[in-house]
């Protein structure tokens, strides 16, 4: 058994320099809350405002959160002038431009360099990701469009706008994506290179629900958490993720296709739609073992008396890959979850080799800690091989990076489906 108590964690923004461009729209003040996000998530962001900006937002504002200067237009004539927007430039891993207005757009588009945001664009090697917000008459105008068009087309990174109330009162396109989906657009950009990229996975999250009637349903305590997660972890190495969710609540991962599936049957049927073109496939989800043989087309009546529900078993999804993987050559790997609550690395084992699982993630959820519902989790890889690996309390998204970085290292000795 390895006792792995130290293990260090890095997620795509840990470290990376983000430069923060903020130009003049209302949205500005959203900005402030990314710049903080972005902080919080590791990253040293650095912030250039435009003058417009300035008439929205401080410097102040900026500095405040990230706790690292701000730079506006002064900067781009002070003591530093002829290096700065070179070297913000050079140094960033993303230059982010978030509100980006109408202006922007078209200084960028047409190499206008006249501000040290647009000076910096255009001296910038970093990928580039460009959140207009502006008022919905402007930005479908065909001259936004066609700057648009020209920056897609360069290979920047455009996001949003998206539709809802504007400052002018009315409603329309034109609203910036909110920062929490803006940080996740952040991460999968990021991650494009990471020890995954070009690889697709299969993750599923979630509980089943199996129908009792119309009204009732059988289910059980999984909130989607881990498998979620799991999903995100994945992009972050570059992986392009199919999320097929049970029954959750979740806000799904930026950049994940995903599937919702409500029975074992139906998430079974998504699982073998997506799995010939995947590289692997990690079952996260809490399928349900049993559900009732005849469902009632109406809803039961307490006035019939206490019902007998006859259960019969779902079908077993590992199980049907397993014989997939056998009938067809499929080469992916497989990822199991063992939940238990007693015996935790018998049962384990024994699921890893009777389920024909590249690894397993045995999870013990006696603990008030770990397992259903909470935010942390406890668990023990177990190989093949006979490898055990046992992982400390750590947070869910910890858990992902993890045990991703462990299935990359799998999977890296697994030819690339080209299907
Ligand atoms: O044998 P058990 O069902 O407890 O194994 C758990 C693992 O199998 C999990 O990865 C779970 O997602 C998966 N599973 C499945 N089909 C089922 C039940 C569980 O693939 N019907």
């Amino acid at each position: 058994m390895v006792y792995n108590q130290s293990v260090a964690v890095k997620t795509p923004l840990q470290q990376k320099n983000i430069l923060l461009g903020v130009t003049g729209s209302i949205a500005c003040y959203k900005a402030a809350d990314l710049a903080s996000k972005l902080t919080q998530a590791g990253a040293q962001v650095d912030v250039l405002l435009t003058q417009a900006a300035q008439q929205f937002v401080t410097p102040l504002t900026f500095q405040s959160v990230t706790g690292r200067r701000a730079y506006t237009d002064v900067d781009l004539w002070g003591s530093e002038a002829h290096v700065l927007h070179i070297g913000l430039g050079k140094t960033a891993d993303l230059l982010l431009i978030a509100p980006a207005s109408a202006n922007t757009l078209a200084k960028l588009a047409n190499g206008i360099a006249d501000n040290l945001l647009a000076v910096t664009a255009l001296a910038a090697t970093c990928p580039i990701l460009v959140a207009p917000a502006m008022d919905g008459g402007m930005y479908t105008h065909p001259a936004t469009q066609a700057n648009l068009a020209v920056l897609r087309q360069r290979g920047v990174i455009v996001v949003g706008p998206v539709e809802g109330h504007l400052a002018s009162g009315m409603s329309g396109v034109g609203r910036m994506v909110e920062p929490v989906e803006l940080l996740g657009h952040a991460r999968r950009v990021l991650g494009r290179s990471g020890s995954l990229a070009g690889r697709r996975l299969v993750v599923t999250a979630g509980g089943t629900q199996e129908p009792i009637d119309p009204v009732r349903a059988i289910s059980n305590r999984s909130s989607g958490k881990q498998g979620f997660a799991l999903a995100q972890a994945a992009i972050d190495l570059g992986a392009k993720v199919t999320l097929i969710a049970g029954v959750t609540s979740l806000d799904t991962p930026v950049g994940a296709l995903r599937v919702d599936v409500r029975t074992a049957k139906e998430m079974q049927e998504a699982v073998l739609a997506a799995l010939p073109q995947a590289d692997g496939l990690i079952m996260a989800a809490a399928v349900a073992d049993f559900r009732p043989a005849a469902p009632e087309v109406h809803k039961i009546k307490k006035e019939g008396g206490v019902p007998q529900i006859r259960l019969e078993p779902t079908p077993d999804i590992l199980a049907a890959v397993a014989r997939y993987k056998i009938e067809t050559g499929w080469q992916g790997c497989t990822v199991g979850f063992a939940a238990e609550s007693r015996q935790l690395l018998e049962n384990a084992r024994q699921k890893l080799q009777a389920k024909k699982l590249d690894l397993i993630a045995a999870n013990d959820i006696s603990a008030s800690d770990a397992g259903f519902a909470v935010d942390t989790n406890r668990i023990v890889l177990l190989y093949p091989e006979g490898r055990v690996e046992e992982l400390p309390l750590m947070n869910k998204a910890e858990v992902a990076a993890v045990l991703l970085e462990r299935l990359a290292a799998i999977i890296a000795e697994v030819p690339r489906n080209t299907a």
